[in-house]
């Protein structure tokens, strides 16, 4: 996804043109995101994905090659666009996003068949809801056949997700948005969060991570619930925080199996990126991740 983020004073109502002050232009999609913080964080990262026929398609693929992650999988579908994201941040850095999947729904069960012998030397694999539910399932069953922790973040939320075709993955990462949206239950207080996250729990799935922006996050399994606060920063821009996370997240636990320390680590990670303005490029690197806990603690 190509990101076209508008900074609005508010948003504009029906039959209104607004003025905004500022617009940038930069690389995004929630897949893309993820495996940029996670090579950013020091993992070594293989995306497969499709992009258009279009000058994005060219700027994604570059912006890959930039961070060294592998594209031998990222495939071009003539005739049809690239994803689009128009995001519109507001003075508080709160984002409101829209999609156009685009190519994105040109992924198939047989591009992964494609890349089955590459994707069984991966450690991790990180998928989302920005390409079509069918994949998404072949790729849970495919790597639990294959013993390869799977991550689902189930973004953007979709009310056709089955549950028990995603119970498999290891790790289900939803914001409060979307954890409503899986379980219909209420997701506003702390114990709501932690009484839907567990309602996933008892349907099979091992690790719920919900992501809760500035209130931190939980980490919720059948032995009990650990809640992580979150590191108060001003933000300024929101956008792309939650693939912040759970790049910097899977690239942690992959390296030391700890999911607390994991979750530790992402949420700095995420907190420096809404410092700024975008979503992949206010991501931080390791170095700064390390001087902001430094100083954090003294
Ligand atoms: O999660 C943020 C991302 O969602 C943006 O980068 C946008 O491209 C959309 O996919
Ligand atoms: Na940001």
């Amino acid at each position: 996804m190509v990101d076209l983020i508008s900074y609005v004073k508010r948003m504009p109502t029906n039959g209104e043109t607004l003025e905004a002050p500022e617009f940038s232009i930069g690389c995004g999609g929630k897949g893309a995101n993820q495996a940029v913080a996670a090579a950013k964080y020091g993992s070594k990262v293989m995306m497969v994905t499709k992009v258009g026929d279009d000058i994005f398609a060219d700027n994604t693929i570059k912006n890959f090659n930039y961070y060294n992650i592998d594209t031998t999988f990222v495939e071009r579908v003539k005739n049809v666009s690239s994803g689009v994201a128009p995001i519109f941040v507001d003075p508080s850095g709160q984002n409101r996003i829209l999609i156009i999947k685009g190519a994105n729904q040109y992924l198939t069960p047989n591009d992964i068949d494609k890349a089955s012998e590459n994707l069984k030397t991966c450690k991790f694999i990180i998928l989302q809801l920005e390409i079509n539910l069918d994949t998404v399932y072949y790729v849970i069953k495919f790597a639990s056949e294959n013993g390869i922790p799977v991550l689902l973040n189930p973004a953007p939320a979709n009310a056709m997700l089955n549950i028990e075709k995603i119970n498999k993955c290891d790790f289900l990462v939803p914001n409060e948005t979307e954890l409503e949206s899986m379980t219909k239950m209420p997701t506003i207080t702390n114990k709501d969060i932690e009484n839907a996250a567990m309602s996933l729990v008892k349907k099979g799935i091992r690790n719920v991570i919900v992501t809760m922006g500035s209130r931190g996050s939980m980490w919720v399994t059948k032995k009990g619930v650990h809640t992580l606060k979150a590191f108060h920063v001003k933000s300024i821009d929101s956008s792309g925080a939650g693939d912040a996370f759970i790049g910097c997240f899977s690239s942690c636990y992959v390296k030391n199996n700890d999911v607390l320390e994991a979750m530790h680590e992402a949420s700095a990670f995420a907190a420096l990126s809404v410092m700024k303005k975008g979503t992949q490029k206010s991501y931080p690197s390791k170095s700064d991740i390390d001087v902001f806990l430094k100083k954090y603690k003294e």
